[in-house]
C-alpha cells in the first residue's frame, strides 16, 4: 500500500541496481527526474498518485523502488507480453552477445535474415518480404512511405483517435493532441474518419486518390472499443475497390494476444502490409518490423537503401524476437492465452455484476481487454487505486473511461486469481472514490461526456449491417461491400 510518502523516506532499502547509478533515494531520483529527464512526465505521475519508479522486474512483477510489488498489466502495450526478462529470452540475448552486437545495417546479416525467415513463415499469406525499424513508429514510418511509393499516392487514411506512433508520419494518423505539439498535423495528407463507420471509410477512399488505409486491429490508445462484426473486412474490401493498400497496426494485438498470432487473421484479412513492434523483442532488445507483400516490396529491389536506419534491425534484437516468436508460437502458449482470456474475462464479469452501474463494459478478444466504466475519468480512479492495491493498470489516454487491462500470456493460474480479487477490491474503492467526489449512477451528464462520437454501439447504430452468411456488408448508405475473405476465416475461439 502506498501513503503517497512509500520509498521516499530516508533510510529505505536501495537496490544495488540504485546504488550503482548512485542515487541515495527515491525522492533523488524523483528529483532529478523532473530536472534532467522530463518534468512534465514525472509530475504528472506524482500528482496522479501514482509514484512509481520501477526497479526489480521479474516475470509479471514490477517492484517499485520501495520495494512495493504490482503485477503488471499494462505491459507496457505488450512489450512485456511474456513477462519481464523473461528467461529464454535472457539466455538467448546473453548468449548472442558473446557473439553479436548491433551489427552493420549495410550488410547482409544471419540474424536478420534468420528472423525475416521466421517472421514471413508465421505471417498472413502473401507478405513475403521484411523491413526493419528501432521502434513501432519507424516501423509505421517505413509502412506508409512503402505505400506511397507502390501508389503514388499520398494520402493515407487512419481512424479517429487512432495511435500508430509519434515519428515523422505516424504521428500525422493519430491524435491532434500529438500532432499539433509539433506542427506535424497535416490533414489534407492524413485524413481521419471514424472507428466502425463504413460509410466515412468509403466516402474517404471514393476519389481513389488514398494509399492507404492503417488500421490497428483493435485501436489500443483509444481503449480497445472491439471493430463490428464485418467492419475490417469491408475495409479490406473496400481498399481493393478503390484501389488503396491495407496496413495492419498488429503492434499491440500480434503475438497471440487475442489468441491468435496475428489478431488480423481472425478476420479473415491478408493485409497488404503488417507492423509488429513492442512485445516482438520480448522487452530485452528494442526491434520492429514491417512485413511485405510481394507488390508492396518492390522499392527493396529498386533501391535496397530507400530506408536506412543504424539501429533497425540491431542483430541482437532479432535474436531477441526469434526467441520471442518461437515462444509466442508454441501449442502451449495458445492453451494459456486461451485459459487466461477465459478465466480472467469470467472473473472480470463476476466482478461486473458486483457493480454494474459503475462497471459497466468489459472490452474483449483474447487477453485485450478495455475496461469501461461510468465516469469520464472512471479508468483514473481505478488505475489509482489498484496500483494502491498491487496491481499496475493504465487509462486509455484518448478515452480515460477505458482501463486497459493486459494480462500477460504466460500468466499463471494462481496469479490470475490474485489479479481478479485485487481487481475486484479497487474497482469498489474507486466506484467510492468517485461517489465522493460527485458521481452518481446513470448521471447522463457523465455517462456522456467523453463517449468518442466515433464508436456506435451497435452494427444498426453505425448504419451497418452484416448478412447472414457473413459475405457481405451493408453499408449505411445502403451499398453492399462484399466481405472477401482470401484467407480462411477461422472461428474466434477467445472474444
Ligand atoms: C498500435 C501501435 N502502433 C504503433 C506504436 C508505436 O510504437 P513505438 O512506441 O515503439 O514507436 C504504438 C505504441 O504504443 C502502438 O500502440
Amino acid at each position: 500500500m502506498t501513503d503517497g510518502t512509500a520509498g521516499t523516506g530516508a533510510g529505505e532499502h536501495l537496490s544495488a541496481a540504485a546504488e550503482d547509478l548512485g542515487f541515495t533515494s527515491k525522492a533523488d531520483v524523483l528529483a532529478k527526474s523532473q530536472e534532467f529527464w522530463n518534468p512534465g512526465k514525472t509530475r504528472f505521475w506524482m500528482g496522479t498518485g501514482v509514484d512509481l519508479v520501477i526497479d526489480r522486474r521479474e516475470g509479471y512483477y514490477l517492484y517499485d523502488m520501495s520495494g512495493r510489488r504490482l503485477i503488471d498489466v499494462h505491459l507496457n502495450g505488450g512489450t512485456y507480453n511474456l513477462g519481464h526478462r523473461n528467461p529464454e529470452v535472457v539466455r538467448a540475448v546473453t548468449a548472442a552477445m558473446g557473439h553479436f552486437d548491433i551489427g552493420n545495417h549495410h550488410f547482409p546479416s544471419m540474424a536478420r535474415t534468420a528472423l525475416a525467415e521466421a517472421l514471413v513463415r508465421s505471417a498472413p499469406p502473401g507478405l513475403t518480404k521484411v523491413v526493419y525499424g528501432s521502434g513501432g513508429g519507424e516501423a509505421i514510418d517505413i509502412a506508409l512511405k512503402t505505400a506511397r511509393h507502390v501508389t503514388k499516392k499520398r494520402k493515407i487514411v487512419s481512424i479517429i483517435k487512432a495511435y500508430h506512433g509519434h515519428t515523422g508520419l505516424a504521428v500525422a494518423t493519430g491524435d491532434e493532441r500529438f500532432s499539433e505539439l509539433f506542427l506535424a498535423d497535416r490533414p489534407e495528407e492524413f485524413p481521419h474518419v471514424p472507428f466502425n463507420d463504413l460509410a466515412a471509410m468509403e466516402e474517404a477512399l471514393r476519389g481513389r486518390d488514398v494509399a492507404a488505409v492503417i488500421m490497428e486491429t483493435i485501436p489500443a490508445t483509444y481503449g480497445f472499443p472491439l471493430p463490428e462484426p464485418g467492419y475490417l473486412e469491408a475495409v479490406k474490401a473496400l481498399c481493393e475497390q478503390y484501389d488503396a493498400l491495407y496496413i495492419a497496426d498488429e503492434v499491440q494485438t500480434g503475438l497471440m494476444r487475442t489468441g491468435e498470432l496475428w489478431g488480423i487473421t481472425k478476420h479473415g484479412i491478408a493485409p497488404d502490409i503488417l507492423v509488429t513492434g513492442k512485445g516482438i523483442s520480448g522487452g530485452m532488445y528494442p526491434i520492429a518490423a514491417v512485413l511485405l507483400s510481394e507488390r508492396c516490396a518492390g522499392w527493396l529491389t529498386e533501391d535496397g537503401f530507400g530506408h536506412i536506419s543504424t539501429f533497425g534491425g540491431a542483430e541482437l534484437g532479432c535474436i531477441a524476437a526469434l526467441k520471442a516468436l518461437e515462444i509466442c508460437s508454441r501449442p502451449e502458449t495458445r492453451s494459456m492465452v486461451h485459459y487466461i482470456s477465459d478465466a480472467v474475462g469470467r472473473g472480470l464479469r463476476d466482478i461486473q455484476d458486483t457493480y454494474p452501474d459503475w462497471f459497466v463494459g468489459i472490452r474483449q478478444n483474447g487477453v485485450v481487454m478495455g475496461l469501461e466504466f461510468d465516469h469520464p475519468q472512471g479508468a483514473t480512479y481505478v488505475m489509482r487505486r489498484l496500483y494502491e492495491g498491487g496491481v499496475w493498470a493504465i487509462f486509455s489516454t484518448l478515452d480515460p473511461r477505458v482501463l486497459q487491462y493486459k494480462p500477460g500470456i504466460l500468466l499463471s493460474a494462481d496469479q490470475c486469481e490474485e489479479l481478479l480479487m485485487r481487481t475486484a477490491t479497487a474497482i469498489g474503492r474507486a466506484r467510492d472514490d468517485a461517489a465522493r467526489d460527485g458521481w452518481r449512477a446513470g448521471s447522463p451528464a457523465r455517462r456522456s461526456a467523453p463517449v468518442p462520437a466515433a464508436a456506435p454501439a451497435s452494427p444498426a447504430a453505425s448504419g451497418v449491417s452484416t448478412d447472414a452468411d457473413g459475405a457481405f456488408v451493408t453499408t449505411r448508405n445502403g451499398r453492399r461491400v462484399p466481405v472477401r475473405t482470401t484467407v480462411p476465416v477461422r472461428k474466434a475461439v477467445t472474444r
